[in-house]
């Protein structure tokens, strides 16, 4: 008998990890995670008008769309088998105030928007966020007084934004505002209301994230900003911060929650889906979807396997779906498969 053992069998006694690697379908057999349709949402953005579709410049490939082109593209996205939408108003600026108020008018852009895509396209689920940010003429998520975010006010406001947002059929709360308490405000307010079926998809940990930039441009935030957000939003340093501020939303109610942004916080979509047992979301934010766009325009990376790849990260790290900007690119490839 030849001893066909060589050098490399001496150091891993015969392990190697190629065997499973070296062919399509043994690679197709041993694959730990796939993506499918049902892990995406589209976040979209909706503007006052008819027949609008408007592109956004710092987002290539994604537009602001008047309500009747949002039925429209909500009638594609059910038609590709998207479970949901997350609708994000950008609100005139002659409708911002200091304090948002136009966040509870009834039929307000965001509520227009749910009542039109609920009617024509009743199988989707819609997904609003809650804040006042689109609504405030300093671009803050809650109400600014003498140089600061209050907290309990603005709770109240947002938790009546969400029953007016419920009222128009929304069948999931997201609160982005990161306001103390602001989960459990809701549940009880929701309740009150008879809407004990609506859920609330908590941004459980929301960063004081540069990733958010382009996003301000397609709400027409960027330009009102004045200071920053980093005393109601998580400092991107603190892990276990964030882990304590989802377990309070836990507590409060949360049926779902959320970590935003995305790719750089997946130790946090791991830890808050070992923790808590609940469905995790994961927000690739405008700034995550921008830069692999305009990476890809200059030829430098593979734009469809960088996004097929970074979508593929959120679900190994314990993910129960993602909120993507390519949603519907990615449900066209994944239709042809
Ligand atoms: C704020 C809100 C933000 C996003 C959605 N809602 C962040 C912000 O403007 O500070 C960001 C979404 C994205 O970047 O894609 N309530």
């Amino acid at each position: 008998m030849t001893d066909k053992t060589h050098a490399v069998d001496l150091i891993t006694g015969h392990r190697r990890m190629r065997r499973n690697r070296k062919a399509d379908w043994s690679r197709r057999m041993v694959q730990e995670n796939r993506l499918t349709v049902d892990d995406l949402i589209w976040p979209i953005f909706i503007v006052a008008g008819t027949n609008i579709v408007e592109p956004i410049d710092a987002m290539p490939g994604v537009n602001r769309m008047s309500i009747d082109k949002a039925v429209e593209a909500a009638k594609l996205a059910a038609d590709l088998g998207i479970p949901a939408l997350a609708t994000f108003p950008n609100v005139d600026i002659t409708l911002r105030d200091d304090t948002g108020s136009n966040s509870l008018a009834a039929n307000n852009l965001i509520n227009e928007a749910t009542r039109a895509i609920k009617k024509a396209v009743p199988n989707i689920g819609v997904i609003t966020d809650v804040a006042l940010d689109p609504f405030t003429s300093h671009g803050h998520d809650g109400i600014l007084r003498d140089g600061e975010i209050v907290n309990d006010e603005t709770v109240t406001q947002i938790a009546r934004a969400a029953v007016l947002q419920a009222d128009a059929g929304a069948d999931i709360i997201a609160p982005s505002d990161m306001m103390d308490g602001r989960v459990g405000v809701i549940r009880r307010a929701l309740d009150a209301a008879g809407h004990q079926n609506v859920g609330i998809m908590a941004y459980a940990t929301k960063f004081a994230s540069a990733f958010y930039g382009p996003y301000r441009e397609a709400i027409g935030t960027s330009g009102l900003l004045k200071g920053d957000k980093k005393t109601y939003y998580i400092d991107p340093a603190n892990g276990t911060e964030a882990m304590r501020d989802a377990a309070l939303d836990v507590e409060e109610g949360a049926d779902m929650l959320m970590v935003k942004p995305g790719l750089p916080y997946l130790d946090i979509c791991w830890r808050m889906k070992e923790s808590f047992g609940l469905p995790v979301f994961a927000y690739q934010v405008s700034g995550e979807y921008s830069q692999i766009k305009a990476a890809a325009a200059n030829g430098w990376i593979d734009g469809e396997r960088v996004m097929l790849e970074t979508l593929l990260a959120f679900k190994r790290a314990g993910c129960d779906g993602i909120l993507s900007y390519f949603a519907v690119d990615v449900a066209r490839i994944l239709a042809k498969r």
